[in-house]
């Protein structure tokens, strides 16, 4: 069966206008058309869904969000749900990434919290895409139960059918917008990788370790994409920075284009 990769753009809260963000798409657009063996997903912040849902898409370019509410409608000010996002075209959704799990202001979200957006954005019919990743890495081997913690609390619970189609993106903090040079070794990668289908199959069972999808994301740049789409045993990637420069990102998409 042909594997997809998955890559996805995470704009976080850049451009500044609807103007820029339609310049940094186009030049997406354009190229993704010619890739063969990637889906390409782009989440922009909210006001920019709508304008981009209006341009055309080929088969394999997606829109996607980068948060949902965890409540499905009502008295939620400032909040955003799911059927929103989705009526705005939006196909996935990016869910506990570590920018919200840890805010530089505020009380940040829980794996409780997690769980319950991953549930609507399952029930509406987005896919989500869960962050996980631990803060820092020390000898005694800590951060492991951290990441099997993460992913215990987030996904208990919800229905298998949902689980057979998951999407786990495993983003170690410390890695998170450096340079290439600073990030993960695509060995190490491997091994991360390895662990979290390990962790799937304790807890879920071989058919969901085997069939979720594991992408890797923390400063990846065309420098190192390649390396890591071959050796880093990934899916696909989740890119910060190198996503709002076109020219670079396109370069990682045509690394990303590989058979599998
Ligand atoms: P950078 O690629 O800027 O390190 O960001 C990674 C990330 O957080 C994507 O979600």
């Amino acid at each position: 069966m042909k594997k997809h990769t998955i890559v996805v753009a995470n704009w976080k809260m850049n451009p500044e206008t609807p103007e820029e963000a339609k310049k940094i798409f186009n030049g997406i657009r354009l190229a993704t058309k010619r890739l063969k063996n990637v889906k390409v997903v782009v989440c922009p912040p909210f006001p920019f869904l709508y304008p981009l849902s209006k341009l055309k898409y080929p088969k394999n370019l997606f829109l996607g969000a980068q948060n949902i509410s965890n409540e499905i409608k009502g008295s939620f000010t400032g909040e955003v749900s799911a059927n929103m996002i989705k009526n705005l075209e939006a196909k996935f959704v990016i869910i506990g990434h570590s920018e919200r799990r840890y805010p530089s202001a505020g009380e940040g979200e829980s794996n409780e919290v997690i769980r319950k957006k991953l549930q609507i954005a399952f029930d509406v019919g987005l896919t989500p895409i869960l962050c996980v990743g631990e803060k820092e890495r020390d000898n005694e081997g800590a951060y492991l139960a951290f990441i099997k913690n993460q992913i215990k609390e987030c996904l208990i619970g919800l229905s298998k059918k949902y689980l057979l189609d998951i999407i786990v993106a495993y983003e170690p903090i410390w890695a998170i917008g450096k340079s290439y040079k600073n990030a993960m070794s695509p060995t190490d990668i491997h091994e991360i990788v390895l662990y979290i289908r390990k962790v799937l199959d304790e807890l879920f069972g071989r058919n969901i370790a085997t069939g979720a999808k594991v992408l890797y994301g923390g400063s990846v740049e065309s420098e190192s994409a390649l390396p890591i789409m071959k050796y880093g045993n990934v899916d696909g990637l989740l890119i910060g920075h190198a996503s709002l420069k076109p020219e670079q990102f396109v370069e990682i998409l045509k690394e990303s284009d590989i058979k599998r």
